[in-house]
């Protein structure tokens, strides 16, 4: 099993939620990390609030430029890089006949294509490491939410992509995974303006008797995953639900579980 001390990370989206999360966590243990956003004032307060050994780069992952200046940050801040973490994602709600072409090629360039590319980028650098990559998928290919079909078609694009790359390129020894985590409170749903952040963990909580372990899950637990998959060295093409039973499609209705007679 390696170790998360000394390696060098790239985490995409690591302004809030998840990505911050995992990029703390990973501070902690040892890890120079770089981390990006659009929003330059979040990834500014991020790399502060994380210290020396996090760096936070404004950059758009849709736009060219800015994934290879990302990558040339993150081999200037950790001298190699180990691991990429492509974690920045979005959100876009509709049924499927309200959806619309652009926002569609949006969130599919977002959280798919341009994860693509960078990956491709990264991986000369991960060779010279044999360092591995982290795509982020999701609980909605799990479960069937209505009116997220946009968003869990890119999911189970990542999901996909992860098993073929996994094949791809092992040869030069880079493993590539997938984390699928259940609900978190972070800002996905907000920065997609489909409610404030009360509303948004109102909504969350109230999923709570839908997980098996009754509660939503934390930024952390989603990083000791993460943190597995870039140390676990015999571990590639793996998908970890990580989703306190979301997954298992518990029904919410008393009737039926008679959970609190149990
Ligand atoms: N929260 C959950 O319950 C949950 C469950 C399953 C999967 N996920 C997945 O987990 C990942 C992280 O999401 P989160 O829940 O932690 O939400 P979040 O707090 O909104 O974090 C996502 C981050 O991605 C960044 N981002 C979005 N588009 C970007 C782009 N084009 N270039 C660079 N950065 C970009 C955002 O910052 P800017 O807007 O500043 O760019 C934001 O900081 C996503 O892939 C999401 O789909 C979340």
């Amino acid at each position: 099993m390696k170790s998360l001390e000394g390696m060098s990370l790239l985490i995409t989206g690591g302004g809030s939620g998840i990505g911050l999360g995992t990029a703390r966590y990973c501070v902690e243990r040892g890890a120079r990390v770089t981390i990006c956003g659009r929003r330059p004032d979040k990834i500014e307060a991020a790399a502060r609030e994380l210290g020396p050994a996090c760096h936070g780069v404004a950059a758009d992952i849709t736009v060219a430029a800015d994934r290879q200046k990302l990558i040339d940050a993150a081999l200037g801040h950790g001298g190699k890089l180990d691991a990429l973490i492509n974690n920045a994602g979005n959100m876009y709600r509709g049924m499927i006949t309200e959806l619309e072409e652009a926002a569609l090629q949006d969130i599919f360039n977002s959280n798919v294509i341009s994860a693509m590319l960078l990956t491709g980028l990264c991986t000369p650098h991960l060779a010279t490491t044999e360092g591995s990559v982290v795509f982020v998928g999701s609980i909605h290919t799990r479960r069937a939410f209505p009116g997220a079909s946009a968003y869990a078609a890119t999911k189970a694009a990542v999901q996909g992509l992860t098993r073929v790359l996994a094949a791809e390129l092992g040869a030069q020894k880079i493993r590539v995974n997938c984390l699928l985590p259940g609900a978190v409170f972070t800002e996905i749903n907000q920065r997609a303006g489909l409610m404030d952040d009360e509303t948004a963990l109102q909504r969350l909580q109230g999923m709570s008797d839908l997980h098996a372990l009754g509660r939503i899950g934390t930024t952390e637990e989603i990083a000791e995953a993460m943190a597995y998959l870039m140390c676990a060295e015999w571990v590639t093409g793996a998908m970890i639900d990580i989703d306190g039973g979301l997954g298992l499609g518990i029904t919410a209705d008393p009737a039926i579980i008679n959970r609190k007679e149990q």
